[in-house]
């Protein structure tokens, strides 16, 4: 997709429309897709129509700037891009894709463990670049992998806590989308009905790197993904409590994050473990379904929690919405969906459009606000539903 077309998509949900053209429909539905009723999906949406914005006028905002310090570094805006398994599947190289993009916008990209690069390559195009891990079952794998992730040079580790059993992910079955991917007439016809990315994602891939296996959920190379042993990789979380978590601490130097927390409790627990911030997540509504919208619990988690960062993602489709996070204190937001499908549509052009695209609307938005900088953006630009000056 060159530059004529990218002119048409005016903001993230044009990419996912875009993306639905471009996918074959099993890999569509794997990203688009929730769980069971999409309940929390669409909450997470939602929660940003319960508060309206009360613009300030006549504020000479021509000197804004959205920059976010973060762990000692100034992002260019306080949005990043949150941690996609598989996402070399819908874009070729897609972390890759994602991680130079990132690099190149000066915004953080978590590269997820759940992917199909190996963690050390994304790291040498973004050397910034953090690294999401889900907990191995036990002792010995989780030191392995993180001395592997330590040695690769990342400096941000991100733990996902929200995954102890695998989602009931029925749109998946319906789609045709499952790991292992077994091979079947309806996944070549998605396939061959699909020949850009047939060819440009695909192919590719299996030529110039070999069927792609699960490369990071250990120290050592996981299954392929057509392999009836990936389900492997994924099913030994059940039994991990705070104590795997407080060995991650004691192995890990640098800066950790833990990632899917929703009750101000847990977020309280994981403080007192040694988390440095958190990321509040409902896994953007793909693993309980009916599980509350992070943005309704992010006030009383960072009440629980002072000094520390309080990220948040799920459901963040417009700057208003990041503004929105902000405004009730988040300390930086993630975005999913969006630029994975921009990386399907047209790769690291289209990654940089998704985020240009956001980034304006945020400094749109912040100049009909009356605000220059995000530190202004706080609870007093903010009505909730049913709430009236006084
Ligand atoms: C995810 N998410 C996710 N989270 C994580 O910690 N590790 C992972 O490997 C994945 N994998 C993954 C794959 C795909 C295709 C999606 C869409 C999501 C969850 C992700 O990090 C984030 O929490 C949500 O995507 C945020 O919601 P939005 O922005 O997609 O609405």
């Amino acid at each position: 997709m060159g530059n004529a077309r990218l002119s048409h998509i005016l903001n993230l949900d044009d990419f996912q429309q875009a993306a639905k053209r471009h996918l074959p429909r099993p890999i569509y539905e794997y990203v688009a897709g929730a769980v069971e009723d999409n309940r929390s999906s669409m909450a997470n949406t939602e929660s940003f129509q319960r508060y309206a914005f009360v613009p300030r006028v006549l504020r000479n905002v021509s000197g804004r700037s959205g920059t976010r310090r973060l762990f000692g570094h100034d992002y260019a805006w306080p949005f990043g891009f949150a941690p996609m398994g598989i996402s070399a599947l819908s874009a070729y190289r897609g972390d890759i894709v994602l991680a130079k993009a990132a690099g190149h916008l000066n915004l953080p990209m978590i590269m997820s463990g759940s992917s199909l690069i190996r963690l050390e390559e994304a790291v040498k195009v973004n050397p910034d670049a953090w690294f999401q891990a889900y907990l191995p079952g036990d002792e010995a794998n989780i030191r392995a992998l993180i001395a592997r992730v330590l040695a690769a040079g990342f400096r941000t580790l991100v733990i996902t806590v929200d995954t102890p059993v695998a989602a009931n992910r029925e749109n998946n079955v319906r789609a045709g989308f499952s790991t292992p991917l077994r091979p079947s007439v309806r996944l070549a016809w998605d396939g061959i009905s699909h020949p850009r990315w047939l060819i440009a994602t695909f192919l590719r891939t299996l030529v110039k790197h070999g069927i792609p296996h699960f490369e990071n959920n250990y120290a050592h190379r996981g299954a392929p993904i057509i392999s009836s042993s990936v389900e492997r990789d994924f099913s030994d979380r059940g039994h991990l409590d705070w104590s795997h978590l407080q060995l991650i601490r004691d192995l890990w130097p640098g800066t950790l994050v833990v990632k899917g927390i929703l009750h101000p409790d847990d977020a309280r627990r994981a403080v007192e473990t040694g988390a440095n911030a958190l990321i509040v997540s409902n896994h953007g509504g793909r693993q309980l379904d009916g599980s509350v919208a992070p943005l309704r619990v992010l006030p009383s988690i960072i009440a629980a929690c002072p000094g520390v960062p309080v990220m948040l993602d799920g459901g963040i489709r417009r700057g208003s919405d990041v503004l929105k996070a902000l405004a009730l204190g988040a300390a930086f937001v993630f975005v999913g969906r969006p630029f994975n499908f921009a990386a399907s549509v047209a790769g690291e052009e289209g990654v940089l459009h998704a985020a240009r695209l956001l980034s304006q609307e945020i400094s749109r938005n912040m100049g009909m606000l009356g605000v220059c900088s995000l530190d202004e953006v706080d609870r007093a630009v903010l009505m909730r539903e049913g709430e009236e000056f006084l």
